[in-house]
């Protein structure tokens, strides 16, 4: 069987910022806003008046600092609290595949290859801006890739399940060359108008691209070994789906959008990764001491602090563990691959890490590399 490669990646980055203060500028006038407008429903119990966000509270609490998104004024706005993302006619490239073609012209380019040489496009993300047809497709035809495409949905550990299923599929023969993308747009997903999760969510693009040892000439990784696992859980869940209209519920619900018992995850979910990988490398035979990096999910500071512990049974030196969530903040699926991508290049000829991502599903996936 032949051995698969990672030849480059790649990271589209939304053109603008929100820091957490103005996030909050923004959310506290929402909340005067709202209060104000039903004082009298609060006062007689009938409506639960809002709270004030902060920024020390959201950086405490995620080490989050700032988020890119694809469109900002209408986020910020506080009568309206959601991007302004104009529809597209059928014939213009969706926002998504836009995204998504960005990240992988920078991943083809790195790796030196052009689109018409890979025959495999998966389109791993959290949302498709659509039913069918499918991102991939889309993006196949924009790019010029052949073979075939699809999408696949395994939440915020959407991109390393992609990598296993196109490593896979290289393996086995029915692809050659193969790019996993995320296009990510929780911006139009997150409910900016909720405190305990306003905060969490950026927009990105990330590519990876994959080859078969018979074809890879500019080579980075060999993907040594990969492992994915789920467990049903409700915790984080998002009820939008095509039987809205068939069950008559058209309006404006609170769980349309992301909702996340974030306290629950946290608890339930560390454990879980931690077994996921101490399994994983134990299946390999690799020791803690063989790692020399781990790109975590980027979803809060303090949690991959604490996986990070774990998995190296102790305090993870500088540069061993980066985190890239202060600037983008949750990325969904793309988060470990930023961090793969911007702070992978430096590990010398032999040197081994691993990629895990987890989120909903609950989900966890990882790939173990190596720099070749
Ligand atoms: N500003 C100020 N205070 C806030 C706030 C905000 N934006 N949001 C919540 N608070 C308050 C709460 O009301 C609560 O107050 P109380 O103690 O008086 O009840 C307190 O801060 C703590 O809130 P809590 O929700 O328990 O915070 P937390 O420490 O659990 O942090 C998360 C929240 C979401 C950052 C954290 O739970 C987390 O990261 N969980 C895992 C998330 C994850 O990985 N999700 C995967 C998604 S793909």
């Amino acid at each position: 069987m032949t051995d698969v490669f990672i030849s480059g990646t790649g990271v589209f980055t939304p053109p603008h910022v929100i820091t957490n203060d103005e996030l909050v500028a923004s959310y506290n006038a929402y909340v005067g806003l709202h209060n104000e407008e039903n004082a009298q429903a609060i006062a007689a119990g009938n409506v639960v008046e809002k709270l004030p966000s902060t920024s020390e509270f959201i950086f405490a609490a995620s080490g989050i600092e700032q988020r890119y998104v694809m469109e900002k004024d209408g986020i910020l706005d506080p009568r309206r609290m959601c991007p302004r993302l104009p529809p597209r006619s059928d014939d213009e490239p969706s926002i998504m595949a836009q995204m998504g073609c960005s990240a992988a012209n920078d991943a083809l380019a790195r790796a030196g290859i052009s689109a018409s040489d890979v025959d495999l496009i998966i389109v791993a993300a959290s949302n498709m801006e659509r039913a069918y047809p499918a991102m991939a497709v889309e993006i196949q035809q924009i790019l010029g890739a052949g073979g075939f495409a699809f999408d696949m949905n395994v939440a915020c550990s959407s991109a390393t399940f992609g990598i296993q299923a196109a490593a896979d599929m290289i393996r086995g023969g029915s692809a050659t060359r193969a790019l996993v993308i995320s296009p990510e747009l929780p911006s139009g997903h997150l409910e900016w108008r909720d405190r305990d999760c306003h905060f969490i969510f950026g927009d990105v693009a990330t590519a990876v691209l994959l080859e078969s040892g018979d074809v890879a000439e500019t080579a980075q990784f060999k993907v040594v070994s990969s492992a994915c696992a789920t467990k049903f859980s409700n915790n984080i869940r998002n009820n939008n789906g095509f039987l809205r209209r068939a069950h008559d519920q058209m309006d404006d619900r609170r769980d349309m959008q992301f909702v996340q018992n974030g306290r629950k995850v946290f608890k339930e979910v560390l454990p879980l990764v931690s077994k996921h990988i101490a399994d994983h490398l134990k299946r390999d035979g690799v020791v803690p001491e063989d790692l020399a990096r781990l790109w975590l999910h980027q979803a809060n500071k303090t949690m991959n602090d604490y996986i990070g512990k774990k998995v190296l049974g102790r305090e993870p030196q500088h540069g061993e563990q980066p985190n890239i969530l202060q600037d983008y903040a949750n990325t969904s699926s793309a988060g470990s691959i930023i961090a793969f991508s911007k702070h992978s290049s430096d590990l010398e000829r032999g040197a081994r890490g691993l990629i895990c991502s987890f989120g909903a599903g609950y989900s966890v996936g990882s790939i173990l590399v190596e720099r070749v």
